[in-house]
C-alpha cells in the first residue's frame, strides 16, 4: 500500500499540473466526458469549487511540491469571496475542504477566517422551525428541501465552534444532525435522499429522490454522504447515536447483495439493469474515507471489517478500470463517475470531488494505517 499511495500521489501531482493548465484562471475545473473528450468547468459558485484547491493540498501534503502550493493558493484566492455565498447549503464543501485543509496545513489566519465567515452564511439557512438547514431553495418541486449530503457541511460547523468561533454552530450541527437521525433513515439503515418540510406546519411533505433511482431506493453517493456523517460527528461530539447510525450504515453498506466484488458501488444500490449500468467511483472513495475513519472508533475486530473493505476500494480505484494514466481525462484521477443519472448529467465521467475524497483516503490509509 505505501508504495501504491507514493505512486498514486506522483500521478497525482503531474495530472493535477495539467488540469490547472485546462483550466481558466477564473473558473474551476468541473468535469471530463472521454466520450465526447469534452471538458467543463463552473464558476466558484458551484457546490464543486473547493475540491480542486483541496485536491492540490492533499497532495501538497504528501508530495512537498511547491508548484502545486502554488496553484492550490492560486486557486483559493478566487474561491474566497464565495465564504459569503447563502444561496444552498454546500458552504462546507467549499470552504472547509479547501480553507480548512489550507489552515490545517499552513495555519495562516486569514484561512481560519475564511472557515468562520463561511459558518455564519451557513447558518443563515438554518430553520428552527424544523431544526435543520435549508439545503436548496424553495422551488417547483420543492418547498424547503433537506438532503442527507447536508450531514458533510456540518463538519465545518462543528470545527469552528471548537476552534474559538460562536458556539451556536456547533448546537445548529448537533440539532441538524439529529433531526437527520430521526427522518432520514429507513428501517434497514439506507437513507432517502430529500425531505421536503413545510416550515409552517413543522411537518414532512414527502421523502423523496433527486439523483437517485426512486424515491425508495438507496443512491450510492447519498449512503456515502450519511457514513462519512455520522462518523464525522461523532469524532466531534463522541455521541454514541453518531458512531451507532454510521456503524448501521456502514453494516448495510458491506453487506448490501448489490455491493460487486470490488466494492465499487453502482450509481444506485437499487438501480435498474444491476450488473448492467453504471459504477459510482465517487461513492466508493467518500465511503472508502469514510470506513478508514470509522475503524478508528470501533473494536479491533470491527476495524478490521471496514480497513479491509477500504483497502479493497482503494486498490479497485487505483487500477486501470477508475483511475487515469498520465495525460488522460484532461488532468483528472478518477473516471468512471455519476453525477446525476435521472438528469442524464456528468454520467461516466472525471469528477472534483471523486480525486478529492480518493486522496484524501489514501492519506487516511498512510497516516493511520500504515507503519511509520
Ligand atoms: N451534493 C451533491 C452530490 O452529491 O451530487
Amino acid at each position: 500500500m505505501n508504495k501504491l499511495i507514493e505512486k498514486n500521489f506522483v500521478l497525482a501531482a503531474s495530472q493535477y499540473k495539467l488540469l490547472e493548465k485546462n483550466t481558466p484562471d477564473s473558473l474551476m475545473p468541473r468535469f471530463f466526458d472521454p466520450a465526447g473528450n469534452k471538458s467543463g468547468t463552473s464558476n466558484t459558485k458551484w457546490w464543486c469549487s473547493g475540491f480542486f484547491p483541496g485536491s492540490l493540498l492533499y497532495i501538497y501534503e504528501q508530495t512537498k511540491d511547491e508548484e502545486i502550493r502554488r496553484i492550490a493558493e492560486k486557486r483559493l484566492a478566487i474561491l474566497e469571496k464565495e465564504k459569503y455565498y447563502t444561496g444552498n447549503h454546500d458552504l462546507g464543501f467549499m470552504i472547509y475542504c479547501s480553507f480548512g485543509n489550507a489552515y490545517r496545513l499552513f495555519g495562516k489566519p486569514e484561512y481560519k477566517e475564511a472557515v468562520m465567515t463561511a459558518a455564519g452564511s451557513l447558518a443563515s439557512r438554518y430553520r428552527p422551525a424544523i431544526n435543520s438547514i435549508q439545503s436548496w431553495n424553495s422551488s417547483e418541486r420543492l418547498n424547503c428541501p433537506v438532503i442527507i449530503d447536508n450531514m458533510m457541511n456540518l463538519e465545518l460547523l462543528y470545527w469552528v465552534s471548537d476552534n474559538g468561533g460562536d458556539a451556536k454552530y456547533r448546537d445548529i450541527a448537533v440539532t441538524h444532525a439529529n433531526t437527520t437521525l430521526q427522518h432520514h433513515f429507513r428501517a434497514d439503515n439506507s437513507s432517502y435522499h430529500v425531505l421536503d418540510w413545510d416550515l409552517e406546519k413543522k411537518e414532512i411533505i414527502k421523502k423523496v429522490t433527486w439523483q437517485g433511482a426512486a424515491d425508495s431506493s438507496a443512491w450510492a453517493r447519498g449512503q456515502s454522504w450519511g457514513l462519512y456523517g455520522y462518523t464525522m460527528m461523532y469524532r466531534f461530539s463522541k455521541n454514541k447515536a453518531y458512531l451507532e447510525q454510521a456503524r448501521k450504515i456502514g453494516n448495510f453498506l458491506l453487506n448490501h447483495p448489490n455491493l460487486p466484488a470490488d466494492k465499487i458501488p453502482y450509481w444506485d444500490f437499487n438501480a435498474p439493469g444491476i450488473p448492467d449500468t453504471y459504477r459510482d467511483a465517487s461513492a466508493g472513495a467518500v465511503m472508502a474515507s469514510a470506513l478508514l475513519e470509522l475503524g478508528q472508533y470501533v473494536s479491533k475486530k470491527e476495524k478490521k471489517k471496514y480497513v479491509r473493505a477500504a483497502k479493497q476500494m482503494l486498490l479497485s480505484l487505483s487500477s486501470d478500470v477508475y483511475l487515469t494514466q498520465p495525460g488522460e481525462n484532461g488532468g483528472f484521477l478518477l473516471k468512471q463517475n455519476v453525477g446525476s443519472l435521472p438528469h442524464n448529467s456528468e454520467v461516466k465521467v472525471s469528477l472534483t470531488y471523486a480525486d478529492y475524497y480518493f486522496l484524501e483516503a489514501l492519506l487516511r490509509y498512510k497516516n493511520w494505517y500504515l507503519k511509520k
